[in-house]
């Protein structure tokens, strides 16, 4: 178990596709998200994606549980998802304020599709099929997105809806 060093953008590895997992169930893959965990955590995000810590391999992690300091957060499952699909289930978009443990202290305004269905396999092998809304659909899309190589600065439509987190809220934008 170890905390991980996030790489930012910038370093060409976040640009990478990464590739499917072919073994299930090895010490290799639970020490991996064991660390992916304990990276996640230490850096209190929602999600993270294993390109995120160098590791070119289609495996998500994300959840985000109760916090009595933030009521109104969406509750997510705390889920491991390798080689995950998805298929859209709405026409409708949501735009939310990202952020990004690798664009650290920014916030983006994105829009994705509402409503999904996703599956994918724990690390054990097991098939983990649901479908999302709200911030569970987005923290997918967003985490999905880091293994083909795209950040989520790619996916603005108004670029000026971007920026230091501290100045957009300063400027009441956010
Ligand atoms: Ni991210």
């Amino acid at each position: 178990m170890a905390v991980r060093n996030i790489l930012r953008i910038g370093d060409p590895r976040l640009r990478e596709v990464s590739k499917p997992v072919e073994l299930f169930d090895t010490p290799e893959l639970h020490e991996l998200i064991d660390d992916m965990f304990d990276t996640m955590a230490a850096a209190d995000g929602a999600g993270l994606a294993a390109p995120q810590i160098g590791e070119l391999q289609r495996i998500m992690i994300f959840g985000v549980q109760q916090n009595p300091r933030y009521p109104d957060a969406e509750e997510v499952p705390m889920t491991v998802l390798i080689n995950p699909e998805y298929s859209v289930i709405s026409d409708a978009v949501l735009g939310s304020w990202e952020g990004c443990l690798s664009v650290p202290d920014m916030r983006g305004y994105v829009e994705r599709q509402a409503r999904i269905k996703y599956r994918g396999y724990d690390q054990f092998g097991m098939l983990v099929e649901r479908e999302a809304d709200g911030f569970h659909a987005i923290v997918f899309q967003h985490e999905y997105d880091h293994l083909d190589g795209i950040l989520y600065p790619d996916r603005l439509n108004d670029r000026s809806l971007f920026g230091y987190t501290e100045e957009l809220a300063a400027s009441g934008i956010i």
